[in-house]
């Protein structure tokens, strides 16, 4: 079997359109394009909903244009169309499933709403090949932390852990607000925490006591103690060491992330973890995940940062995914369901 499908993300501040081909093997990714209204929302440090949605709606058919200019593809050459259905902004989420429906009623081929976090995890199989089953994935988004056992991709994914409070991308984004340092904060906490001390203060690694559940995670504890730890140094009318601040901050959150990985692993006797979304492009992260994930004989796997933040391959790919399996399409009534959940890969 050989199919191309076009995937179409809106679930957030990217509008992106990938396009993949997929034989029995693995998706190979043909082309892709992405517009961000990211600058857009930089001066209210976070993403303004209503500004995400009018900023899909315009960059839509250009952005599927520029994805069938990139790959060398024709519109009648496309199988499928897969779109992010949830979770997501509503209005933004709208926006998407709108446009695939009306491109997969133009061309006449099915239409399949998939999820965004299965999609995240979909991404490496684009650059890895297929995910061994059962495989743990570690999602670390702006709206989600989450540990998962992915038994396959197009079926059967299980909540392992979650985060009890803010998710780790969203930790980097108000910590980065609290210093001043501008919207997303990941990449640039994660650029100054290069030049900065991991080991100058010892912030707190939430959820790792004895007691705690050993697979949740917990990051507004340290958000609060990183505001504290800046305001004390501001009463007392002491410059703040902002990259040694970023470094510490970083390396609580990779501590944790990693450490709870690796234990769920063992734990759950998988050998293979991927670490996907957004904060899986963090430079700290994928050290220590590689050393300790060596350490424990993990097999790890993380895609490249362009394909960890939100792009339309990997939900071409996750598209693929449910096409090979033989799953049902989606009806005319798709809808976005901003809090579906990820056990719910595909909508039928
Ligand atoms: O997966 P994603 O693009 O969108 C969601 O589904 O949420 O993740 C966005 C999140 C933001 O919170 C952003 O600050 C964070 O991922 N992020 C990073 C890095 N790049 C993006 N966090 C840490 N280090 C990075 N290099
Ligand atoms: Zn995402």
């Amino acid at each position: 079997m050989t199919a191309i499908v076009l995937g179409i993300e809106s679930s957030c501040d990217e509008t992106g359109v990938g396009l993949v081909r997929i034989t029995d093997g693995a998706p190979e990714l043909l082309g892709q394009s992405l517009a961000s209204s990211q600058d857009q929302h930089a001066r209210f440090g976070g993403v303004v909903p209503e500004i995400a949605s009018r900023a899909h709606l315009e960059a839509m058919t250009a952005t599927v244009r520029a994805a069938f200019a990139d790959a060398g593809v024709d519109p009648r050459d496309v199988d499928a169309v897969a779109v992010t259905c949830g979770p997501g902004l509503a209005g933004a989420l709208l926006v998407g499933v709108a446009a695939a429906k009306a491109y997969a009623a133009a061309w006449g081929v099915p239409l399949f709403g998939v999820n965004h976090l299965a999609g995240h995890v979909a991404a490496d199989t684009l650059e890895h090949g297929l995910l061994p089953k059962p495989t743990l994935a570690l999602l670390v988004s702006g709206g989600h932390t989450q540990l998962l056992r992915v038994d396959d991709l197009a079926g059967a994914i299980i909540e392992v852990g979650t985060t009890v409070d803010d998710a780790a991308g969203e930790a980097y984004d108000k910590v980065a607000r609290l210093l001043g340092l501008g919207y997303p904060g990941g990449p640039i906490i994660d650029r100054l925490a290069a030049r900065g001390d991991p080991a100058a203060v010892r912030f707190p690694r939430g959820l790792t006591g004895p007691r705690d559940a050993p697979y949740d995670f917990s990051f507004s504890g340290l958000k609060t103690a990183v505001a504290r730890h800046v305001e004390t140094l501001e009463r007392a009318g002491a410059p703040i060491p902002v990259a040694d601040v970023c470094a510490s901050f970083q390396e609580a959150v990779a501590d944790v992330l990693t450490a709870k990985t690796v234990r769920a692993a063992a734990d759950l006797g998988i050998g293979t973890v991927v670490i996907a979304g957004g904060v899986a492009a963090n430079g700290r992260v994928r050290v220590l995940a590689e050393e300790r994930c060596a350490a424990a004989g993990l097999t790890l796997r993380v895609p490249r940062p362009g394909l960890c933040t939100d792009n339309g391959a990997m939900i071409a790919a996750m598209g693929a995914h449910v096409v090979v399996a033989g799953r049902a399409p989606s009806g005319e009534f798709l809808t976005g369901n901003p809090g579906l959940p990820v056990s719910v890969v595909h909508v039928p």
